[in-house]
């Protein structure tokens, strides 16, 4: 078995680079979760990735950069708008689908005329890609399960299988990039994150957002290794009810909330924080966790801001009754 190593971002750098530029696939973390990359024009490199994941290729990639100005290595006819938007949001938690060009394989675009590119806000990670090439990088988990937010998630999942992981500590968005597809007549964001609409409003005259229904393949269609009964619970008595319920049924609950309604909670909680960036930053590494003693979820409704709906989103896709 391969050894995988594990190392620190200043320490790992220059061999992450060399791996990339060999053809390999690496590990690294970005500041929204971590990333599984190879050199976007290596087709056997992002073939191994598709591989690893078990992804299907109809599933494209998002391609990282180094710097927005780097669009034009893999894009064409790209609109002004785009550059509005990188100076307000880049490098950020933003992905922006563009017409791709003749260098973008048709692997890291799934057969379509388009490219999805991102800017990380990690200063390691541009360097890399700087070092290397740019990334073509899905986040670093088996397809459809739930997205790594530190080192020891990746490991967890591909130890033995790629040759380093670059840890850069805990993700401080914690939830995947906001979507947006600028080759539409009007803006759509197609995976909402913690970049909300507002916030884009201030580039975008008009923004749709398509409704998740329509949208199976979005990088958050998350779901537990074993299978666990997921619930939201508008209220503290609500929870309590469906609780009390579950463990009368031989089910194992815990209830996911805010900090505030944990302490007050009769029964097992956990806390997941107190603002919904908190919430959103330790969700993933919460139900993780979760997920080795419980089998039945009780989620907390969060509410109050567009963060909250975009984690709700991604509750959704644990397969919630909501
Ligand atoms: O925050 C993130 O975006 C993380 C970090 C590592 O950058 N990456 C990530 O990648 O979440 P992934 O592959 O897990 O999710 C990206 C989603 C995919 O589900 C894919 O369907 C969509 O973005 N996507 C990528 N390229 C696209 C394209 N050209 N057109 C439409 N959707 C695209
Ligand atoms: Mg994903």
């Amino acid at each position: 078995m391969l050894k995988t190593l594990v190392l620190r971002e200043e320490k790992g750098i220059k061999q992450a680079a060399e791996l990339i530029l060999n053809g390999e696939v690496v590990a690294f973390a970005t500041e929204t979760v971590y990333g599984l990359g190879a050199d976007y024009k290596n087709i056997e490199a992002v073939e191994r990735i598709f591989k690893l994941k078990g992804r299907p290729h109809s599933n494209p990639l998002i391609v990282h950069l180094a710097k927005p100005e780097d669009v034009h290595l893999v894009a064409d006819d790209v609109p002004k708008v785009f550059f509005e938007l990188a100076k307000h949001f880049m490098p950020g938690p933003l992905s922006v689908i563009l017409k791709k060009n003749s260098t973008v394989p048709d692997i890291v675009s799934a057969n379509t005329n388009t490219v999805a590119i991102r800017v990380p806000n990690n200063y390691y990670v541009r360097k890399l890609i700087e070092l290397s090439s740019p990334l073509a990088a899905p986040s670093a988990n088996k397809s459809s399960f739930i997205s790594p937010t530190s080192a020891e998630h990746v490991l967890g999942e591909f130890e033995g299988r790629i040759p380093l992981v670059l840890d850069g500590g805990e993700c401080n968005v914690g939830i995947e990039s906001t979507l947006l597809d600028l080759t539409t007549a009007t803006p759509t964001i197609l995976r909402q994150g913690s970049l909300s609409p507002k916030m884009l409003s201030k580039v975008l005259d008009a923004i749709k957002v398509v409704q998740p229904k329509d949208n199976l393949s979005l990088g958050c269609e998350n779901k537990f290794s074993l299978v666990c009964k997921v619930v939201v619970a508008s209220s503290a008595d609500e929870a309590k009810r469906i609780y009390d319920e579950a463990k009368k049924e031989g089910f194992k609950p815990v209830y996911l909330c805010y900090d505030e309604q944990a302490k007050a909670f009769d029964g097992v909680s956990i806390a997941v924080g107190s603002t919904n960036n908190e919430v959103a930053k330790n969700f993933y590494s919460q139900l993780r966790l979760a997920e080795q003693n419980f089998d039945f979820f009780i989620v907390q409704k969060f509410t109050g801001d567009e963060i909250a709906q975009s984690i709700m989103e991604r509750v959704r896709r644990l397969g919630a009754e909501m």
